[in-house]
């Protein structure tokens, strides 16, 4: 038996925590059915046990909380695990914690700042030295902003990550980082903190407004050195910290960064030299240690391909949307163009269907990095430091069109969750659809759930998240991710006005809203399901509640949400066009509502795990009362919808608030719906989480299938063979002609369509839990129509799960791995028993008559592509004689034949029969 990945609050071996750690473990066995019997948890410090938890008789090997003595500030804890298992195997691990400030009492250092405010960047610095004669052991520097920063030593930047401190509810709470600087430290080094506007004082939520949570940037540090003897040296910023100006000219988050590399700079800007200390009432309310993983680079891209626009632009293509930066190694003088010796970069996502540069989709968010410097810059790494783009292509001004694209590197930035899903398919284009959700993520976690990372937004909204959030658990481990903007969601709510929008929320005095501000119940909950973390609950439950005591006082005394503010199914195609409403066509409150019952249950589930049972007997009583209340509202009867929609049929369905005979009308009218609109889906943000789920649950999983392959506007795929490399915030982001969206709100990087990915795991792998965790959990492959092999492994807390389904040659295959310490109930495609798996591999082989293979034809393909393929062509024309010849033949060739059936319902089996006869002919 193996003992891995051993965490402590979700990290290995982390330094400078604050809290009272929990750890967690894996098992892994060469043996079948193992699960932990017991195990031992011993915690010392240099040597000296301060806590050990005995042989515990149980098999928790998640979150077990350190019950010893009180933990020390900037102490090392050394930590041994013991695990015993039903075989009668043993295993055991060390690792190690480190304490950061423990308590804000224990600060030696004051947040500092310059007399006026500056437009520009500023380093603040300070020479630091060794006592003489002294062996150093260890140091640490502690430090944070109210802007963002870089800890340089030396002129050299600590650390991998990026726009530290990161981005929370500043007023309330600010993060703290811990550098490890022990070999950084020379007899005499200057420790400067470089400090820009960031999201402190910069531009937010458009050009207009900057400085929304102060107009001067400020810093705190404080520097800690241990001595081999044990002594140890403290220093804090205080008013002796000298400020100076750098190279950076002019640093924002939308805009971009001027970088002068030839200014003569004097040692100090032209105000006073001296630091002076910040005015109390700017100071936060808390400074508390880094919650979730930094932002870091994560990949580097080179140029794909080097394009001189029919405008003459120069432009390079990195073949890949993302949130970053370029880094540039600054190339030869004489390449240069202009008087000025510079180079200026612009970003953009697209080209247009010119094939020119384009970017007015960002909006005011100039996105335009400058990089002025001599011949001794020459060659140098050069990169901003206090800004980022959404990007793919960059158009690159001042430099001779001949210059070797090597010089530009594109690095990708975002949290460093750890990746927990990967899912390959047998179709090129859903493995691509993968790609683009994950990087969807990867773009948009940028230390908060942005909506996109390009224009004049960048912002928390909170809806988008929540949609998203069971997909983002799928693709990475944002167990610290989403606990950290949980507790800026929290601190950002209130009884008045319930759950912000936004969050951080730049946008004060907004009311709270269904779907986005119901952020607060699902996510806790989501997280709960994925990482069994109780904690998460008991830390949110407050607010959790606060949601639903939000919304039960909007009602006034009514069951129902009827009043107020709703952005119901956001972006929907099924509105009115004439009305240009981005809300959809599904009765705003009939969503609002079916969340506020789904946000009572979670509520009622909550207070059930956390024990607080008087509670839960309310909240259930009050979801009944909900439940109910919809179906009087909404339902008739016979089972008919007020707003059937497909997202109103979708919701209704997977939030199980129908059954019996209004439940099979209603699977019915879905499909109905469906079909008038030639098997494509209408729906938004909302439906569309839940559409495909909804299908695949209620017997139309080939329904699902054709949703998820259509390759034509509008639906995942179609953006794919457009050549998306992300999810587009709007299913016509990019029309077919090549032209875009320009309702002046079009991200082609925006995650919440990326949703399907949850289904994608769920019901096409088959992986669900069903406790939380994953200790328990089902596999239930659903056979895809034009998937005929399916491989998605998930890393749990509890170790990888993995399942490969293969449908093929009449055999049907499937591969399952179960991790130790949990147990799964395998339901095998086209079997009537479940089976119960303990932990281990299996492999299931039989025979089958069901058939995976799309043909290269279908319903959907236009008459137009068939009519390619000469021997295609023929078999038309046999079948349909002169209709592709005839006057209406440049009509029907744009059509597909399912498009024809709202013509004539009555040929469906003629068409059908012909696409069959298509696919055997290629
Ligand atoms: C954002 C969305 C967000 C919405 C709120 C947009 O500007 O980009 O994703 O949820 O506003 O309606």
């Amino acid at each position: 038996m193996r003992l891995y990945d051993v965490t402590v609050e979700y990290q290995k071996e982390p330094i400078g925590i604050d809290v009272c750690p929990r750890f967690s473990w894996k098992l892994e066995s060469q043996e079948e059915n193992t699960y932990q019997k017991s195990y031992e948890i011993s915690v010392a410090k240099e040597g000296k046990s301060v806590w050990s938890s005995g042989r515990v008789e149980n098999g928790q090997s998640l979150f077990v909380t350190y019950e010893g003595s009180a933990l020390e500030a900037f102490s090392h804890y050394d930590v041994n695990i013991c695990v015993w298992d039903n075989h009668g195997n043993a295993a055991e691990t060390t690792t190690f914690f480190e304490t950061g400030l423990m308590s804000e009492d224990n600060w030696e250092g004051v947040w500092i700042t310059t007399k006026e405010e500056l437009p520009a960047v500023k380093t603040f610095s300070k020479e630091v030295c060794l006592q003489k004669g002294k062996k150093l052991r260890q140091a640490r520097i502690y430090a944070s902003a109210l802007g963002v920063y870089d800890l340089e030593i030396d002129g050299k930047k600590m650390g991998d990550a990026y726009l530290a401190p990161g981005w929370t509810s500043y007023g309330n709470r600010v993060q703290y980082q811990t550098y490890d600087v022990t070999d950084e430290l020379q007899e005499k080094s200057l420790v400067s903190l470089v400090v820009g506007n960031g999201w402190y004082a910069g531009y937010l939520n458009g050009e207009g407004e900057h400085h929304l949570y102060g107009k001067k940037t400020a810093c705190i540090a404080m520097i800690r050195i241990t001595y081999e003897d044990g002594s140890v040296d403290v220093m804090g910023t205080d008013a002796s910290w000298l400020v100076s100006e750098n190279a950076i000219r002019s640093s924002e988050i939308y805009m971009g960064e001027t970088l002068d590399l030839t200014l003569p700079l004097s040692d100090h800007y032209a105000g006073d030299t001296q630091a002076v200390l910040l005015e109390r009432s700017a100071f936060p309310k808390r400074l508390i240690s880094q919650e979730a993983e930094p932002i870091r680079i994560t990949k580097r891209f080179p140029v794909v391909q080097k394009i001189l626009t029919p405008k003459g632009e120069l432009v390079f293509d990195f073949g890949q949307n993302m949130a970053g930066l370029v880094e540039v190694e600054l190339p030869p003088l004489s390449l240069l163009t202009g008087a000025k010796k510079e180079i200026r970069i612009t970003h953009g996502e697209a080209l247009d269907k010119d094939g020119n540069f384009y970017n007015e989709n960002y909006r005011t968010a100039r996105s335009e990095d400058v990089y002025c410097y001599g011949e001794g810059d020459v060659g140098k790494k050069a990169m901003p430091h206090f800004t980022y783009h959404g990007f793919r292509y960059i158009c690159v001004e001042g430099v001779d069109s001949s210059v070797d694209p090597k010089y530009f590197t594109a690095c990708a930035m975002h949290s460093d969750m750890h990746k927990a899903g990967t899912m390959t398919t047998s179709n090129r284009l859903v493995n691509r659809l993968i790609q683009n959700i994950e990087w969807g993520q990867r773009s948009n976690f940028f230390d908060i759930p942005t909506d996109c990372p390009q224009r004049d937004e960048r912002l928390g909204w909170t809806g988008d998240a929540m949609i998203f959030s069971k997909t983002a658990m799928q693709n990475f481990n944002t167990g610290l991710f989403f606990k950290k903007w949980l507790r800026d969601v929290a601190v950002e709510s209130d009884a008045k006005t319930g759950i912000p929008q936004i969050v951080p929320n730049v946008v004060k005095g907004s009311m709270g809203t269904s779907i986005w501000s119901d952020c607060a119940t699902v996510i806790p909950w989501n997280l709960y399901m994925t990482y069994g973390d109780t904690g998460v609950l008991a830390d949110q439950y407050d607010n959790m509640r606060l949601w639903v005591d939000w919304i039960f006082g909007q009602c006034q005394g009514e069951v129902l949400w009827m009043h107020g503010f709703q952005r119901g199914d956001w972006l929907a195609l099924d509105s009115d066009e004439s009305l240009h409403l981005m809300s959809g066509g599904t009765d705003k409150n009939l969503v609002a509502n079916v969340f506020y019952a789904y946000s009572t249950k979670i509520v009622c589930d909550t207070a059930h795990i956390l024990g607080k049972e008087e509670d839960a007997k309310i909240y259930d009583g009050r979801y009944q009362a909900i439940a109910d209340a919809i179906l009087r509202e909404y339902v008739t009867a016979s089972g008919r919808l007020v707003s059937e929609t497909q997202t109103a049929c979708a919701l209704l369905l997977y939030f199980d608030l129908v059954a019996g005979a209004k439940k099979e009308r209603i699977i019915q009218t879905l499909e109905q719906n469906l079909k008038q609109h030639k098997n494509k889906l209408t729906t938004g943000f909302v439906g569309t989480a839940y559409l495909c789920h909804a299908l695949s649950e209620n017997g139309l999983h080939d329904l699902a299938a054709e949703l998820l392959l259509n390759e034509d506007y509008p639906g995942w795929l179609y953006a794919v063979k457009m050549g998306a490399t992300t999810i587009w915030e709007r299913w016509n982001s990019v029309l077919p002609d090549g032209t875009f969206d320009t309702s002046g709100m079009n991200s082609l990087n925006h995650y919440t369509y990326g949703s399907i990915g949850d289904w994608l795991y769920r019901k096409v792998a088959g992986i669900t839990p069903t406790s939380a965790g994953y200790a328990t959990f089902d596999i239930r492959p659903y056979l895809t129509k034009g998937l005929e092999e399916v491989e998605a492994a998930l890393e749990t807390m509890y170790g990888s799960i993995r399942v490969h389904t293969v449908c093929k040659d009449g055999q049907i295959q499937v591969e399952v791995k179960v991790p130790v310490n949990t147990t799964a109930t395998l339901y095998l495609p086209e079997k009537e028993d479940a089976l119960v798996l303990g932990s281990g591999q299996y492999h299931y082989v039989y025979e089958t008559n069901t058939v995976l293979i799309a043909g290269r034809y279908n319903m959907n393909t236009k008459f137009r592509d068939m009519v390619e393929d000469p021997a295609a062509k023929a078999i038309l024309d046999a079948a349909l004689p002169g209709m592709l010849d005839g006057p209406m033949a440049s009509f029907i060739l744009n059509q597909s034949p399912n498009e024809m059936l709202a013509y004539d319902a009555g040929k469906k089996e003629m068409f059908e029969q012909i696409i069959g006869q298509l696919n055997q002919s290629v």
